[in-house]
């Protein structure tokens, strides 16, 4: 049964031209893309989405950077643990502790610069698609 997950190319994947490099490794990996688009994010469904870390420290940064360029967005599908095999592939959420071979280990270097969201669980997934994708296909 295929699972569904949502990825976000931040700004900086498309300010730092890697939408191929980074769309390729989740291609490589046998996902299956089944949206795909550029959107600039206003801040009200940013807010929303992190609604989580909403009383962190880093929130408004996090807010600000989101919003700073366009994004891609993805419903990315696959078979059985689609939204860890996204996890694994972004590696760890500072960049500098993220393994070699992952985006962000391989790409990255700062933590509010990450280049990549993936979507922590099942129900974040389902939170997250409907969220950002509400109209049906
Ligand atoms: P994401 O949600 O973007 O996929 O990242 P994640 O699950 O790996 O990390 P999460 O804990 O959900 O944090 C969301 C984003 O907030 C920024 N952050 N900054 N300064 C800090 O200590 C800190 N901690 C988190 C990161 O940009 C992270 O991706
Ligand atoms: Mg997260």
């Amino acid at each position: 049964m295929d699972q569904r997950t949502l990825v976000i190319l931040k700004p900086d994947a498309v300010e730092r031209g890697l939408v191929g490099e980074i769309l390729g490794r989740l291609e490589r990996k046998g996902l299956r893309f089944e949206r795909l688009e550029l959107r600039q994010l206003d801040v009200a469904t940013v807010r929303e989405h992190y609604a989580e870390h909403r009383d962190k420290p880093f929130f408004d940064d996090l807010v600000a950077f989101l919003t700073r360029g366009p994004v891609v967005l993805a419903q990315v599908a696959g078979p059985r643990d689609t939204v860890a095999t996204v996890r694994t592939l972004m590696g760890a959420t500072d960049p500098l502790q993220a393994a070699p071979g992952t985006i962000r280990g391989d790409l990255a270097m700062l933590i509010d610069e990450n280049l990549i969201h993936g979507s922590d669980s099942p129900a974040s997934a389902a939170r997250e698609l409907a969220l950002f994708f509400p109209d049906p296909q």
